[in-house]
């Protein structure tokens, strides 16, 4: 099987490149797997702490490969099962950074939003095409598009097919940071790197809380907040964090 990705250690952070350039990363089922088992064995391994997700300077992802499914039945398509890779990568428990340039479209949008910080090039241009080729979104860009950004645009961009600039994500806040296309990468770097000082299982659980705030009411949201608070008082890294502000040092976290 050719390499569809590249993954390399930097520190704490597992770095993780999509890689079918000629093709624009469009997103095939070899390519999902190999992300999904990438993500997952950095997920289980103590000495990574964040990930960074990126595609190249021209395009994140295209999307789902539409080669590949163009003469597909609805028997192949189920048997494909192709969501079952989604559903692994939404249950990667430590942070994942994506490093976003040029196209970031269809599944490679969706993809986008599976991450929890999202970095993009000034150059991105971000959508949900799937119109322009007789289907819809199917790796979550109806859901996750429209609790990001709210109906009004979301509609605008899946019905219309059109690409959103860096700049309407940022505003709309499907983004968290704009920056020069030079520096997207090294940005989302700079990101994973402080991430990775932070305390581990604080940090999991915080993702955790945070994604909550897309599926329960605010009350059950506040409730399931407070547990994963007083958990922590469990681990460790909580009695070295607050020592080491007291007696005014840096904190060493351990993960435990
Ligand atoms: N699948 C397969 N191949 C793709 C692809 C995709 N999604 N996107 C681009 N490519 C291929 C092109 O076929 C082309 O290959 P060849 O050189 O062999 O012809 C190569 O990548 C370069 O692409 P273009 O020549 O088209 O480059 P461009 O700069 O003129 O246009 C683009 C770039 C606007 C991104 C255009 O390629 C495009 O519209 N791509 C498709 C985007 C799309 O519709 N994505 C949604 C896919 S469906 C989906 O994702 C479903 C889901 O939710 C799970």
């Amino acid at each position: 099987m050719a390499d569809e990705i590249l993954t390399e250690r930097d520190g704490h952070v597992g770095v993780i490149r999509l890689n079918r350039p000629k093709q624009l990363n469009a997103l095939n089922l070899a390519l999902m797997e190999q992300l999904a088992c990438a993500l997952e064995a950095f997920d289980a391994d103590d000495d990574i702490r964040v990930m960074v997700l990126a595609g190249n300077e021209r395009a994140f992802a295209a999307g789902a490969d539409i080669k590949d499914m163009a003469d597909a039945s609805v028997v192949d398509q189920y048997k494909r099962n192709q969501f079952a890779r989604w559903e692994r990568i939404k249950r990667v428990r430590k942070p994942i950074v994506a490093a976003v340039s040029g196209f970031a479209l269809g599944g490679g949008c969706e993809l986008m939003m599976h991450c929890d910080v999202i970095v993009a090039s000034e150059t991105a241009r971000i959508g949900q095409p799937e119109i322009n080729i007789g289907v819809m979104p199917g790796a979550g860009g109806t859901q996750r598009l429209t609790r990001a950004m709210g109906k009004a645009t979301a509609m605008d961009v899946i019905l219309t097919g059109r690409f959103l600039t860096a700049q309407e994500a940022l505003a709309g806040g499907l983004v968290s940071r704009v920056v020069p296309v030079e520096h997207y990468f090294e940005e989302a770097m700079k990101i994973a790197r402080v991430i990775a000082e932070k305390p581990p299982l604080a940090v999991q659980m915080a993702k955790e809380s945070v994604l909550k705030a897309h599926e329960m009411s605010l009350s059950q949201g506040l409730e399931y907040e407070r547990k994963l608070f007083y958990m922590l008082f469990a681990t460790q890294d909580q009695k070295e964090g607050m020592q080491a502000f007291i007696e005014k040092r840096k904190p060493e976290f351990k993960g435990c």
